[in-house]
This record gives C-alpha cells, sequence and structure tokens, in this order.
C-alpha cells in the first residue's frame, strides 16, 4: 500500500514551528514538509496569487500520497483554504482533507483573555483578509479583536536577519501599534506560523501581563483531536515516524536556517512547481 504522510505546508520556514510541535505530539505519522520558499513572503500577495500557489503545493502533496494536508501558514489559511475545500477538493478528491490554522486557534483563543480584548499580530495579507475578527466573533461574540499588520517580521526571519537591532525597531513599534489600539488588550496572538522564531525580542517588547500565544502547540492539540474524531482519514495515514523536507528553493539554505525552526537538523530535497 502506497505511504500516506500527513502533508504540512508554509511558505517557507514558518510552518516548521508547528511540523515541531505536531510530530511532538504525534510521533507516530509519516509527514511531508513543504516550504514555498522560492515565492515567500506570501504575506504581501494578492488573494488571487496566494490562492494560485497554495493549490500548486497542495496538489503536489496529494500526488505525493497525502490524504491529510496542513496548511501551516496564516497567510494560506485566511486567503486560501475555504476556496481550495469548497471549489477545488470536490473536484480534485472529494476523500482528501486540508485543515488551516485559523479555526483551530479561534475556537479556543476567548478562554486565554480576562479582559475579552485581543490582540492579533499577522502579515498585511492576514489582517487584510479579516479572519481572525470574523472567526473569533463566531466562537466568543463578546470578545473584541484588534489587529496589526507587521509586514517586516517575515522579511526579518526569512533574512536571518530577526537577532538585529532592525528587528528590535520594527517588533517594537508593531507592538506598540497594537497596545495603542486599547488598553484592556491582556492577550496577543501571533498569528504568523513565523513568529516564533522572533519571541524573545517580542516578549521584551510587551507588558509582562499581557499572555503571548504561539500556534504550534494549539495546532497540534487540534490535530490530534481531529485525528481521533475522523478514523476515515486517520487509518489512511501512514506510521512509519519518517519525516522528509522539501523546498521549492535552495536546499542548502533550507537546511542552514530549517533547523532553527524545527529544532533539530533538516535534509532537504529541492522541487521545481
Ligand atoms: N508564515 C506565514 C503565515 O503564517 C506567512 C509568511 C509569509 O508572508 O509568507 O502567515
Amino acid at each position: 500500500m502506497k505511504q500516506q504522510p500527513i502533508g504540512v505546508f508554509d511558505s517557507g520556514y514558518g510552518g516548521l514551528t508547528v511540523l515541531k510541535e505536531i510530530t511532538a505530539r504525534l510521533p507516530q505519522y509519516d509527514y511531508i514538509y513543504l516550504g514555498d520558499n522560492a515565492r515567500s513572503p506570501y504575506g504581501t500577495r494578492s488573494f488571487e496569487t496566494v490562492y494560485e500557489y497554495s493549490l500548486e503545493c497542495v496538489k503536489w502533496l496529494f500526488e505525493q500520497g497525502c490524504s491529510l494536508v496542513v496548511l501551516a501558514c496564516n497567510t494560506a489559511s485566511a486567503k486560501a483554504l475555504r476556496t481550495i475545500q469548497q471549489n477545488d477538493l470536490p473536484k480534485m478528491d472529494a476523500g482528501k482533507r486540508v485543515l488551516g490554522v485559523i479555526r483551530p486557534t479561534t475556537e479556543i483563543i476567548g478562554q486565554f483573555s480576562k479582559t475579552g480584548n485581543v490582540g492579533i499580530l499577522a502579515t498585511n495579507g492576514t489582517v487584510i483578509s479579516n479572519s481572525y475578527p470574523i472567526e473569533i466573533e463566531k466562537f466568543y461574540p463578546q470578545v473584541k479583536v484588534y489587529q496589526q499588520a507587521c509586514p517586516m517580521w517575515v522579511p526579518l526571519v526569512e533574512n536571518d536577519e530577526y537577532h538585529s537591532p532592525g528587528a528590535d525597531y520594527f517588533i517594537k513599534k508593531n507592538i506598540n501599534e497594537l497596545l495603542d489600539q486599547s488598553v484592556q488588550i491582556d492577550t496577543i496572538l501571533l498569528a504568523c506560523t513565523h513568529y516564533p522564531l522572533l519571541i524573545d525580542k517580542i516578549r521584551e517588547n510587551t507588558p509582562a501581563h499581557v499572555t503571548i500565544l504561539s500556534q504550534g502547540e494549539i495546532v497540534a492539540t487540534s490535530l490530534q483531536d481531529y485525528l481521533a474524531r475522523h478514523p476515515e482519514i486517520e487509518t489512511k495515514c501512514s506510521k512509519n515516524s519518517e519525516i522528509s523536507f522539501h523546498t521549492t528553493d535552495s536546499t542548502e539554505d533550507f537546511d542552514n536556517h530549517a533547523a532553527i525552526f524545527y529544532g533539530k537538523p533538516v535534509k532537504s530535497t529541492h522541487l521545481s512547481l
């Protein structure tokens, strides 16, 4: 029988922060990671472009045998997931599934805020899509959501500049812009899978009483729950604890950077889409 790894996709390295938590929680499955580094960042691109790129990546992961693909990218989850789920999946293979990272987060975010005021730090694309305010409203209508786009943060991470004084400048600037929207904000969500790499600098610039949430563990817990509720998908997922990494850009660059995100050495293979 053909191996069916769980596909994990991001525009670049960010999804590795999610894969790291998923594999820690669910080590028995096989995984295939795809980073579209050659076309990253997605956060500044149009809906059409993010959709087109994400669909191409999902199709490739399906071709590798995946029955389940996780878009470990907020921008793709915000701009492409719904269309892929509703329009493309039924035509491609109704037995396959694509999940995102926004729903698992918005389902539980209200539990963390005492004041009911939540801040979202994300890419331009995610902010403009309004996905977080719309989804949070469904689960926690009383919660007020404030958003701040951080257009420089992904480039800082992807270009290895996240320890630089430039990173300090932009992190401080965007956090202040978010917190200036309301003194009541007591919970901040890092709604981009790249941002956990900036966590130390984010903490330094955020008042101690504010809770900062990353998505990795949240998404991993939600995936575990999903697999428990969907045996028709779970039984298809192969279980040899094997992981392969693929990038649309240089494998050397990918391997050098990826270990920081994933926490372990990574050896990738190149693919052209
Ligand atoms: N890591 C992705 C996210 O979570 C996007 C980064 C990008 O702009 O490509 O939104």
